[in-house]
């Protein structure tokens, strides 16, 4: 008997969970949290609407103060953005759905004016980011981080899990390290960026140790098999090179095997990169990716669920389920401007068009107020 090929609305069991599709709900910073990062009402809103994903990922929350790299992100460091989280989860499982939150630490992204005590963010390496930030008091070049100490950095390691463990009591069903576009475990997985010379610098092994170090942290907390880990191998935001992605991340993903892992979750922008600027525009920074895609070798080398990310759409979505390059497929804007994606996909519907200018911060505009199929266009 040949099982059914399996496509995006295929169930799909990952650890504990029975996911109802394979529509994963990408992380994406909307910059809309309350004072001291604590998560509203109207986030739970947005996050209930999107409930018929497979899976949400949650934007990055930061681990700590020193994590933040923008205003109005959420936290998960204290008690009032736990009660907020726990608004988010309730609400989200009520309707059946299942969410994971993202943990983030932005390392080197940001600057002495977001952080606690007018200190200098920190990184692998004294290497500043390009370019300009958005601060809240308007935009300020990049500093020249603070590089960590070898002995600060279980400290760190210890923020993700004190994140992990809160996570846990505002109820999600998991958690992802944020392992992407830039951010602190990408800034010591990436040569560019990590210019150490004790163990957590040099070779792929030694800029994978801060990964491996705080996935098994997290690990401790969750169990394997509610943990995923999001990279981004051809990620171009925020200043990121490697001289050798492929050994770099296919390293990575090799190592991430001991842990029996929720996912790898492998985002891939194929064609221009952008970085937003602080009036709600885009800079190009040149175009990311490699065609073919690289995750087909990360795939291969990762031996639990994989998924997918950048620039699907159904037909491809589906394609690359049916072909076993993915197990699910996780869409980031198309679901932002369509809070009932996977029936549009599923329908062959047509799409919200996203609104950029919305895209960050403000209120219930460009955020809740996305028409849902029945409703398109009655306006
Ligand atoms: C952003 O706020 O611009 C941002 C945040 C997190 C990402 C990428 C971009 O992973």
């Amino acid at each position: 008997m040949s099982e059914r090929t399996p496509n995006l609305f295929t169930p799909f069991r990952l650890g504990p969970y029975e996911l109802r599709n394979r529509v994963v709900m990408a992380p994406m910073t909307r910059s809309r949290a309350g004072e001291g990062g604590v998560p509203t009402p109207l986030m739970a809103e947005y996050y209930t609407q999107r409930a018929g994903a497979g899976l949400i990922v949650s934007e990055g929350s930061q681990v700590s103060p020193q994590g933040v790299g923008y205003p109005g992100t959420p936290g998960i460091h204290t008690d009032a953005q736990v009660a907020g989280w726990r608004r988010v989860t309730d609400a989200v499982h009520a309707k059946g759905g299942r969410i994971f939150l993202q943990l983030w630490h932005v390392g080197r992204v940001s600057h002495p004016s977001l952080q606690p005590g007018g200190a200098l963010p920190v990184a692998p390496s004294a290497i500043g980011a390009p370019g300009e930030l958005y601060t809240g008091q308007g935009m300020k070049p990049f500093v020249t981080p603070r590089a960590l100490e070898t002995d600060e950095i279980a400290g760190i390691v210890e923020q993700y899990a004190e994140g992990a463990r809160r996570a846990y009591v505002a109820g999600f069903d998991g958690v992802e390290l944020h392992g992407a576009n830039g951010y602190l475990i990408d800034q010591f997985l990436r040569d560019g960026t990590n210019h150490r010379t004790d163990r957590y610098g040099g070779s792929v092994e030694n800029r994978a140790r801060f990964l491996e170090e705080v996935t098994a942290a997290v690990v401790d907390v969750w169990g394997g098999e509610r943990v995923g880990v999001r990279i981004s191998p051809m990620g171009l935001v925020n200043g990121m090179s490697d001289t050798d992605p492929v050994a770099t991340f296919g390293y990575a993903a090799y190592a991430l095997n001991r842990f029996n892992l929720a996912y790898l979750h492998v985002s891939e922008t194929i064609g221009e990169q952008e970085r937003r600027s602080a009036d709600g525009s885009f800079v190009v920074l040149g175009r990311a990716g490699a065609e073919p895609r690289v995750s087909p070798v990360l795939k291969a080398i990762f031996r639990g669920p994989f998924i997918a990310n950048g620039g699907y759409d159904g037909q491809t979505g589906n394609a690359a389920i049916a072909d076993r390059q993915a197990d699910l497929v996780a869409f980031g804007v198309p679901f932002l401007a369509n809070p009932d994606l996977p029936e549009r996909l599923r329908a062959d519907a047509p799409l919200n068009t996203p609104d950029r200018a919305t895209f960050y911060g403000g209120d219930e505009h460009g955020y809740t107020d996305y028409p849902v199929l029945q409703t398109a266009g009655a306006a």
